[in-house]
Order: structure tokens, then C-alpha cells, then sequence
């Protein structure tokens, strides 16, 4: 067993619905041991200055358990390590600065919960010495290593009642409604959120799709009588030989923002078709709100076992869902890898079985 006395914990990366749950579990389950916990507030900006960080004490966590965002706050953006910072005490190297206040507050470990982005970083900071583990947060559920993220769930059952509600009216107006989700290199939430949500045409990045396949489905629809049809796309979904839609390219510390492929395949396929065409983008209405019963027991789950980890003195590690157990996985081989979906997996298949057109 390590000597944890002190602890901090900080969210990095987008939020997702069940960080909360994963600070309360991580808090309730470290001050049951005797460990003091403290907050990192906006990711490892947090441990730029001494007075940030601030004590979390049972009170600091009750009632967070169902609230969406994150208490701690959040920074989305790139790699910052190298970047010199203006400080308290001058100029610092991002990297150089944090570990200085993390050892200037005698943190025994860090608990870091984020997605591929921060992940990656605190695997860096890992190496320099700081004693880390990890929890993978990820709506699009693209994390290497483990079968769930809290997040998804919630995202996915959120699109699904979109679709829902975009079928009454995509039937009374005989429309194509294309409806934009997330999932920037992999298509778990379209994929998923189109099986549930009885979508016709599922869009993702793994898939590159041609316009005419997709027209055809519509056409065909329209023939047996079902005069509306409901394309579901992921954000990072391309056509063949096309690329990927950006709505602001990397720059700096700031990665690359994608959005428009709802809208552009709507315009495409009305102009097709001859049919008309609208189209919804989901964007971070799929991010927020209270996470899922499934959300907040894994979160729940995840928090507890990393606490588990780091009194064992097991650094280096992310917690991983591989059902039914919770378990270490090292940092090293999850980072710098994405999990999309595999062609030949049973959702897949599935959802070519029930008729799904992906535009191959
Ligand atoms: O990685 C999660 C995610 O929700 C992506 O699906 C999306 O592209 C991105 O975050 C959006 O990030 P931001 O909140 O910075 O716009």
C-alpha cells in the first residue's frame, strides 16, 4: 500500500455528463480513507498558481451526482506542455510550473479525468514523475482501452429522442430530415443512436459514403410508400474522396472544430432527390443535462476504482470498463490511438440486417 495522505483532481478536455459523479465518488471514496482531496479547477491550468486548488470536502460534493458539467471546470485545447507561461513568479514552463506547484502542495497523486487530449498529457506529466491515473471521459466513446465512457450513454439516449421527435414531423411534411450528432473520428453515437432511434441512412467517419447510394435509399423508400426519410451524421462523416467539413481549421494551442456536414448533405440530397430537405445539428445539447442511471454508476465506478489504484501505488494507469469488472489499463497504450467502429463489429451488421443505408 503507497502513503496517500493528499490528493487533487482535476476534469480536462470537453465535458460530458457523469464528471461530477466521477469528483463525488473520487472524494467520498478518499476522505473514507483518510485522504484529504482537493479540486484543480480548469484542467492542469489549475496547478499554475498555488492558491488555485481548494479543498473538497463531503459538502463541497453533495448533490452533484446527477448535475451535468463539471464543478472543477474544464480547458479544451491542445497540448499546452512546452508553452512558457506568465506566472507569480515570472515566466515558467507550462510543463516545469504545474509540477513545481504540485510538489510545493505536497500532493501525494493526481487524479486526472479526461478524454484522448488530457489523457495524453497526463501521461507526459506521469513520466516526469508526477504519480497520475487516469478516467477516460469521452461522449463519442472513442477511448482505447476501455468498452465505455460515462457520457455516452447520455449522449446517445438524448439523439435518440431527437429522432424520435424529428419522425412525426419528417412524416407529415414527406421530408428528408438529416440530424448532426457527434463523434469526430468514430461513429458510436450515430451508429448507436441510429439503431435506437429507427434512423434509415447512418453517416459516419468510418464509412466514407457516396451521394447517389443515399438517393437511391430515399427513392426506394418513397416507392414502398414511406415518403420520408431520416439520415443520421456524425460531424466527422466524409463523402468518398471528399473531406471532412471544418468550421475552424487548428490553430495554435486550438485543435481543428468540425460542424456543417448536416447542412451540406441536406442541401445535396434535396437538390438530388428533388425532395425537401432540413437539417437539426445536435452539437452540445448531446453534452449537457443530467447524466443516465448507466452514466452515473460507471462514473460512480470509475471514481472509486482510481482511488483503489492510487493507494495501491498503481500509477500510470486509467481506470477501464471491461465488463463486468472495472480494471487498470496503462496510459501508455491508450494514448495517441482512437477507438472507431469496427466494419466487420455486430452493430454493424445489425444495422445493415435491419436495412440501414451507409452510403457505401
Ligand atoms: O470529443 C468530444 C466532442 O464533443 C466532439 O465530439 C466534438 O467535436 C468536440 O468535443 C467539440 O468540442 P468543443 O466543446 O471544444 O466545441
Amino acid at each position: 500500500m503507497a502513503n496517500i495522505r493528499k490528493i487533487g483532481v482535476l476534469t480536462g478536455g470537453g465535458d460530458a455528463p457523469g464528471l461530477n459523479a466521477v469528483i463525488r465518488a473520487v472524494v467520498k471514496s478518499a476522505l473514507n480513507n483518510g485522504i484529504d482531496c482537493y479540486g484543480i479547477p480548469n484542467s492542469y491550468d489549475g496547478l499554475l498558481e498555488a492558491d488555485r486548488p481548494f479543498p473538497l470536502t463531503r459538502d463541497s460534493v453533495t448533490g452533484i451526482l446527477r448535475m451535468g458539467g463539471t464543478i472543477l471546470g474544464t480547458v479544451n485545447r491542445g497540448n499546452p506542455l512546452a508553452e512558457p507561461v506568465q506566472t507569480s513568479d515570472g515566466e515558467k514552463v507550462y510543463a516545469e510550473r504545474c509540477l513545481e506547484i504540485f510538489r510545493r502542495l505536497e500532493f501525494d497523486a493526481l487524479v486526472a479525468i479526461g478524454g484522448d487530449g488530457t489523457l495524453a498529457l497526463s501521461h507526459d506529466f506521469y513520466q516526469m514523475g508526477m504519480p497520475i491515473v487516469g478516467v477516460p471521459k469521452t461522449i463519442d466513446n472513442d477511448i482505447v482501452g476501455t468498452v465505455n465512457c460515462f457520457g455516452f450513454d447520455t449522449a446517445v439516449s438524448f439523439a435518440s429522442h431527437a429522432i424520435d421527435r424529428l419522425h412525426s414531423t419528417a412524416a407529415a411534411h414527406r421530408r428528408i430530415m438529416v440530424v448532426e450528432v457527434m463523434g469526430r473520428y468514430a461513429g458510436w453515437i450515430a451508429l448507436q443512436a441510429g439503431i435506437s432511434g429507427g434512423a434509415d441512412v447512418v453517416l459516419i467517419p468510418e464509412i466514407s459514403y457516396h451521394l447517389e447510394r443515399i438517393a437511391e435509399k430515399i427513392r426506394e423508400r418513397d416507392q414502398y410508400g414511406a415518403k420520408f426519410t431520416i439520415v443520421v451524421v456524425a460531424e466527422g462523416a466524409k463523402e468518398e474522396g471528399g473531406e471532412v467539413s471544418v468550421v475552424k481549421r487548428a490553430e495554435g494551442q486550438f485543435v481543428e472544430r468540425l460542424g456543417g456536414i448536416g447542412h451540406r448533405v441536406a442541401l445535396q440530397l434535396q437538390e438530388l432527390t428533388g425532395k425537401e430537405a432540413r437539417a437539426t445539428v445536435l452539437g452540445h445539447l448531446q453534452r449537457g443535462g443530467t447524466p443516465t442511471a448507466f452514466d452515473r454508476v460507471l462514473a460512480t465506478r470509475f471514481g472509486a476504482k482510481a482511488v483503489e489504484l492510487m493507494m495501491r501505488g498503481d500509477f500510470g494507469r486509467m481506470v477501464a470498463s471491461h465488463p463486468p469488472d472495472v480494471v487498470p489499463v496503462a496510459l501508455s497504450e491508450v494514448v495517441g490511438r482512437t477507438k472507431t467502429v469496427p466494419l466487420t463489429s455486430d452493430l454493424i451488421r445489425t444495422a445493415r440486417a435491419v436495412g440501414i443505408c451507409f452510403g457505401d
